[in-house]
């Protein structure tokens, strides 16, 4: 395992938008490309794109430019998508639901072993073939099944409560979509997704234009 202690959190930030436009020139069949031709693609500047690669060790030849699939591979790596992960949903309401059915988080290796909520309404039914079960289960279902990651879609009232549940279970990662910023010792990594926080930010844009045109 190398070392990407070093590099900065920006750099790592930008390695997913990488590493989709790798998969879209792959699934096109382009199999070598150049940093302006991906900085044309990418909207990040030539220069950028180098710097932010040579943090890995550089995958570019002088006149050849990067190959795809070897920067593809070596990408995902970083990211750890060659490793598969164990995951849980607290929350099983539409959200929670939503996610469960979202194919494509198994391609990457996340294995969603099951969904929990306090709804009776909700406990016993099946989300593709994954069960919703009791909220009172969650601590032995975690251990017995070595989950790793936990992912919050409760109301923000109970989150941070979920949190700490999952924290006391020894997960090693946290996906929060609650719109709270939970407290964890900081062993554990948690990766929120404030929705609103980005559709805040488009208003802001909208509002700015039409300030700009009057
Ligand atoms: P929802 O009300 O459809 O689902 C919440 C579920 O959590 C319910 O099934 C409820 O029974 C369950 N629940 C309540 N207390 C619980 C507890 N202590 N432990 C386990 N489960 C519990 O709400 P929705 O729309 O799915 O939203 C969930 C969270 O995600 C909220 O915090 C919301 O703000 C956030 N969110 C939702 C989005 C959406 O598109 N629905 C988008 C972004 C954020």
């Amino acid at each position: 395992n190398r070392d990407f202690s070093n590099v900065s959190m920006a750099v790592i930030r930008r390695l997913p938008k990488y590493h989709r436009y790798l998969k879209d020139l792959l699934e096109k069949e382009v199999y070598r490309i150049s940093s302006r031709e991906l900085s044309k693609l990418i909207g990040f500047t030539a220069s950028q794109i180098r710097q932010d690669l040579n943090c890995f060790g550089g995958f570019g030849q002088q006149g050849y430019g990067y190959n795809v699939e070897e920067l593809y591979q070596e990408i995902g790596k970083i990211l750890g998508l060659n490793k598969t992960y164990t995951t849980v949903i607290i929350g099983a309401g539409n959200l929670g639901q939503a996610i469960a059915n979202y194919p494509s988080f198994i391609k990457y290796g996340f294995k969603l072993m099951g969904l929990f909520d306090i709804n009776p309404k909700l406990i016993g039914m099946k989300i593709r073939d994954i069960d919703i079960l009791d909220l009172d289960y969650l601590e032995e279902y975690i251990s017995k099944n070595k989950v790793e990651i936990g992912i919050i879609c409760t109301p923000k009232e109970v989150a941070q409560e979920v949190a700490e549940r999952l924290a006391d279970s020894n997960v090693k990662g946290i996906w929060n979509f609650a719109p709270v910023d939970i407290k964890v010792p900081k062993e554990i990594i948690v990766e929120n997704v404030h929705l609103s926080e980005s559709l805040f930010i488009l208003s802001y844009l909208l509002n700015e234009k039409e300030n700009l045109q009057g």
